[in-house]
């Protein structure tokens, strides 16, 4: 199931509070965005990388793609304000003839493999649009000032991790959808629900985690060991 890639990687990792964007933070000697650079270029199915990242940070960039031999990025575009100007950036870079299956994943998640990339661009061919995504192991609850408001029902939630993955024409059709009428949402699927698009949920893994935080990177370690002792 061949595919492209737009990979978002043009914030600036606030959260993370490590003073410089967290796609350079180092695990196990190598940056996040070429670990999860990696997987795609290893990847025979993906067919194109357009990565988007910060007009500042270009030259650092540029020096990755070339020092780690990631042949398939084909675009290295600067990005946007918000994650979804970021994308929209990247989607616009599409070949316009084709109307292939496009996959979007954030540039903080380095441990996704080529099982899950598979099991939902698969889906994404079938149905159009699919994200990959956990069940929930806590109980949430809305709330407001302090008091809580509901609990909801745990049996129907799921946490949303990227890939997510769609047939072209979709997605560009429902950004192009967002900035007409002014939707602003946190992950792409959203948008597509926006126009009223059926999406499929696709099973992923608890550790395809999105590094965020500075406890995600004591995470990350191990990770990294589980996974090296998986296989
Ligand atoms: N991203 C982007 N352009 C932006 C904001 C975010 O390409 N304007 C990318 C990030 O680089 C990251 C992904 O979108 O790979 C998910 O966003 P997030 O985890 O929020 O990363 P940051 O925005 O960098 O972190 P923070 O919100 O803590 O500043
Ligand atoms: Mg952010």
């Amino acid at each position: 199931m061949e595919y492209r890639v737009v990979i978002p990687a043009a914030g600036q990792g606030k959260r993370m509070k490590a003073g410089k964007n967290k796609q350079f933070i180092l695990l196990e000697d190598q940056p996040v965005i070429v670990h999860t650079l990696n997987v795609f270029q290893n990847d025979p199915n993906c067919i194109g990388i357009i990565l988007v990242i910060n007009e500042k940070e270009k030259k650092e960039f540029c020096e990755l793609v070339d020092a780690n031999k990631l042949s398939k990025v084909s675009h290295i575009l600067n990005g946007g304000k918000e994650r979804q100007d970021s994308v929209y950036k990247g989607l616009k870079a599409l070949p316009g003839e084709e109307d292939g299956v496009v996959l979007i994943h954030d540039g903080a998640r380095p441990f996704v493999t080529c099982d899950m990339i598979t099991r939902v661009a698969k889906k994404a061919a079938a149905k159009g649009a699919a994200v990959l995504a956990v069940p929930l192991k806590d109980t949430i609850k809305s709330g407001n000032d302090g008091i809580v408001l509901k609990t909801l029902n745990r049996s129907s939630l799921w946490a949303v991790q990227t890939p997510q993955a769609f047939r072209s024409s979709i997605i560009i059709k429902a950004y192009e959808h967002a900035e007409r009428c002014g939707i602003t949402a946190t992950d792409d699927a959203s948008l597509v629900e926006e126009l009223g698009y059926e999406v499929s949920i696709v099973l992923g893994e608890e550790y395809n985690i999105k590094l965020t935080t500075p406890y995600d990177l004591s995470m990350a370690e191990v990770i990294l060991k589980w996974k090296e002792n998986k296989g």
